[in-house]
């Protein structure tokens, strides 16, 4: 089945510590990007690259048709702009502009007029964020083009909004509206950021399972594929917007339930059986999506290298204590100070082990994981997700996982381990 052959394992490191003067440094390790495949696709000529896309159905019903690079521009409302004017609007991509860094290029803060999306002087107009593509950023030209052509199409409140995009020769360019709050992943491991309350933790979730939903349940269904907290954008309200459309695929149609592809995504947000076959679904998101619902219960990254044994991987660790509201508190961020209700948690606790189930169809739809986050906001209600029993686990280690420091991995976790070796490596992908 499916065209993803295992035989092959790369991992690329696609980040680099940040230098960036907003959002202030993130210390701690960052996660990688990795693909595993021996059929990656290639492309000799930028002008014949397509992408599969969500919007084409042929009369078979299959929504993988390709448009080429120049149907997919041509189609577009979006704003083409020119390298000189996004050069004008960073100031020539000046080092204090810079927001960030990702696998994909460097981001910087642009100033364009708002009637005519023209470059102004900082501090006039409209504030955008403009992303730049390293050269050799890993997949970086399909990725841009399929973020093109999905953000081109999807609008929705809980995505981000793209503005426009620039292609000249090599130069590929993205501009976005302006998150001023920057990325979940800043606000919840930044040592040096505000911890969030509890009640901002449930709005970012519920704003980013609005968006997952959204996808998910459209006529023509997509697969976010690159659900993480880096990749959830926060407005100065905390509103959360999800960007990064570049790995976004096609859903399945029909009486189909995944679809085959390569795998790629990033380490520990990633489902197991995507990882191991290659089919993707709806629920391969679902299981991200119960990964960042304990990065905000818990505070702690999907994957910390700077950790020991199984507390380098959040869902190892944290799974035992989930759906136990004796031992739900372990795996509690300290940096609520206990400010948070304990039936919350519980409810939140017990959504992420449905989220995380190794069997992606006992996994939630987005939309129940989304109705329950909301009943949360509702104070008269007290409703627990259904099948919430059912997850009932035991606690398999006897101290609090906040204070018990494993040397090495648990055995009963290295037997369930859903990630097969994935040698790493820096190297480009052939
Ligand atoms: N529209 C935006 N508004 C404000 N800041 C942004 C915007 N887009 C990106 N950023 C900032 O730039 C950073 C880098 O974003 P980018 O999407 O390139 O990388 P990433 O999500 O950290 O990693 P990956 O390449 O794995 O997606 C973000 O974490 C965020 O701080
Ligand atoms: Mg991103």
């Amino acid at each position: 089945m499916g065209n993803c052959v295992i035989s092959s394992s790369r991992v690329e490191n696609a980040h680099t510590p940040r230098n960036a003067s907003y959002p202030p440094k993130v210390v701690a390790s960052k996660r990688s990007l990795f693909s595993v495949s021996s059929s990656r696709a290639t492309f000799s000529s930028p002008s014949t690259l397509s992408v599969p896309s969500f919007s084409d159905k042929t009369s078979n019903g299959n929504l993988s048709t390709p448009r080429t690079e120049g149907e997919i521009l041509s189609s577009s409302q979006l704003k083409a702009f020119t390298v000189n004017e996004l050069r004008n609007a960073t100031r020539n991509f000046r080092p204090d502009s810079l927001l960030g860094e990702g696998g994909f290029g460097y981001v910087y803060k642009g100033w364009i007029d708002e009637q005519s999306f023209s470059a102004t002087k900082p501090g006039c107009g409209m504030v955008v964020a403009v992303k730049k593509l390293k050269p050799e950023s890993f997949q970086g030209h399909k990725e841009w083009l399929t973020e093109v052509d999905y953000l081109g199409q999807l609008h929705h409140p809980n995505l981000v909004k793209l503005i426009g995009y620039c292609s000249e020769g090599d130069s590929k360019l993205l501009v976005y509206e302006f998150m001023p709050k920057g990325s979940l992943e800043n606000h919840l491991f930044r040592r040096s950021a505000q911890p969030l309350s509890w009640t901002t933790r449930i709005k970012v979730a519920i704003g980013a399972a609005r968006g997952l939903t959204f996808l998910h349940d459209a006529e023509s269904q997509v697969i976010y594929r690159d659900f993480k907290a880096s990749n959830i954008l926060l407005d100065s309200e905390f509103n959360a917007k999800l960007s990064d459309f570049g790995l976004a695929k096609a859903g399945p149609t029909g009486d189909r339930t995944h679809v085959s592809t390569q795998v790629i995504g990033t380490h520990g947000y990633a489902a197991p059986e995507y990882i191991a076959t290659g089919r993707l679904s709806v629920k391969a998101d679902v299981y991200s999506f119960g990964v960042v619902l304990l990065e905000l219960l818990s505070g702690r990254r999907a994957v910390d290298k700077s950790k020991l044994g199984i507390e380098q991987n959040l869902v190892e660790w944290a799974k035992p204590c989930l759906g136990d509201k004796r031992k739900v508190f372990r795996i509690m961020d300290t940096r609520l100070e206990g400010q948070y209700p304990k039936k919350g948690a519980l409810v939140v606790s017990m959504l992420a082990l449905q989220c995380i189930d190794h069997e992606a169809k006992l996994r939630p739809r987005m939309s129940h994981v989304l109705a329950s986050l909301e009943q949360l906001q509702d104070p008269k209600s007290a409703a627990f997700p259904p099948q919430a029993d059912r997850h009932k686990t035991s606690c398999a280690i006897s101290k609090s996982p906040t204070t018990h420091r494993h040397s090495s991995l648990h055995p009963a976790a290295a037997v369930r381990s859903p990630l097969p070796p994935i040698a790493i490596t820096t190297g480009t992908l052939s």
